[in-house]
């Protein structure tokens, strides 16, 4: 059969994203640093991936159904605007709960592409915080509001992007698609939100060199529990709402270093990405490639270093403490 020239839905442009080597930021190093540019995903970031991913898989192990179940996850954005499109997309009713104070784009995105957004109250956030083994961190209450509605409403399934293995299995492709494009790589770095970025696409590099360098960056911008907290913590807890995919990454031993950006160094390069690359990307980008310095400062001449641009400026042009 001759090769179809044509997309069967807007859900096949998700992946296969284009590598693209930097040219001016990284002059001041001997190495090469590529971007994956993730942005460029159809709902505009690397979610994208992992909701086709989760739903998908939970459609083949008979946990949801279209036409009949409710998808609900807690989300500050991206993984919110990716389930309410490729979940909309595929039949399912898609019900977002997001903390007061997310932008207003991200919420008029994800009802947009058709889900219900709810808007949890600081009051219900505290109340449920109270309730919550570790109430310090952000996303907590909503992973309990999401517990508790999939304990006591038919047909609602929560899709747990902190923990589901769906997630990290996504990136192992996402990491293909960088092997087949460069067939040597010494480095990698990416931030931590759920992890599963990290995890899955350094599962993949590592099988190819044994001794890749692996940086995890936590950009201070973003508000999710991160990698150094639990380390600090000594233990690894999993709870129905904590532990999850980062538990993994400790357990397997994936990060060789955990490199704390503030926001002004992310923000700074996510600008000099815009004007000096052409790469419209958004914060944790700008922290995610400079991790990808220190470590091409490390690696030294020739080395090859890659890292994402997880989602676009557009997605912070109403906060203007993300833009320069
Ligand atoms: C903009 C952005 N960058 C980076 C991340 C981290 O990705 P992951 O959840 O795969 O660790 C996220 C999600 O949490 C994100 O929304």
């Amino acid at each position: 059969m001759p090769a179809r020239k044509f997309l069967a839905s807007s859900l096949e442009l998700i992946g296969n994203t284009p590598l693209i080597k930097l040219r001016n930021v990284a002059s001041n190093t001997d190495a090469e640093i590529y971007v994956k540019a993730e942005y460029l995903n159809p709902s505009g970031s690397i979610k994208d991936r992992i909701a086709l991913q989760m739903i998908l898989d939970a459609e083949s192990q008979g946990k949801i159904k279209r036409g009949k179940t409710t998808i609900v996850e807690a989300s500050t954005g991206n993984t919110g605007i990716a389930l309410s499109y490729v979940g909309t997309m595929l039949g399912y009713k898609v019900r977002i709960y997001i903390p007061e104070g997310v932008s207003r784009e991200g919420k008029e995105i994800m009802e947009k592409y058709g889900a219900e957004v709810v808007i949890m109250t600081k009051q219900e956030e505290q109340s449920l915080k109270e309730r919550s083994i570790s109430g310090g961190l952000v996303e907590i209450p909503g992973r309990l509001k999401c517990l508790e509605v999939e304990k006591n409403e038919k047909d609602t399934f929560w899709i747990r992007q902190f923990s589901n293995p769906s997630n990290s299995i996504a990136h192992e492709k996402t990491g293909k698609e960088i092997l087949d494009a460069l067939d040597s790589i010494d480095g990698f770095t990416a931030s931590i939100g759920t992890g599963g970025t990290l995890l899955g696409i350094t599962r993949t590099l590592r099988k190819s060199n044994a001794s890749l360098k692996v940086y995890a960056a936590e950009p201070a911008a973003t508000k999710i529990p991160l990698l150094s907290q639990f380390k600090q913590q000594g233990k690894i807890i999993r709870t129905e709402v904590s532990g999850g995919i980062i538990s993994d990454i400790i357990e397997e031993e994936i990060v060789d270093k955990v490199l704390k950006i503030n926001d002004q160094e992310a923000v700074e390069m996510a600008g000099r990405l815009v004007k000096e690359e052409g790469l419209f990307c958004g914060i944790s980008s700008g922290a995610n490639v400079y991790a990808a310095i220190q470590l091409a400062k490390e690696l030294g001449k020739g080395s090859r270093i890659v890292t994402v641009l997880p989602d676009s400026m557009d997605r912070y042009l109403s906060e203007q403490h993300y833009t320069t």
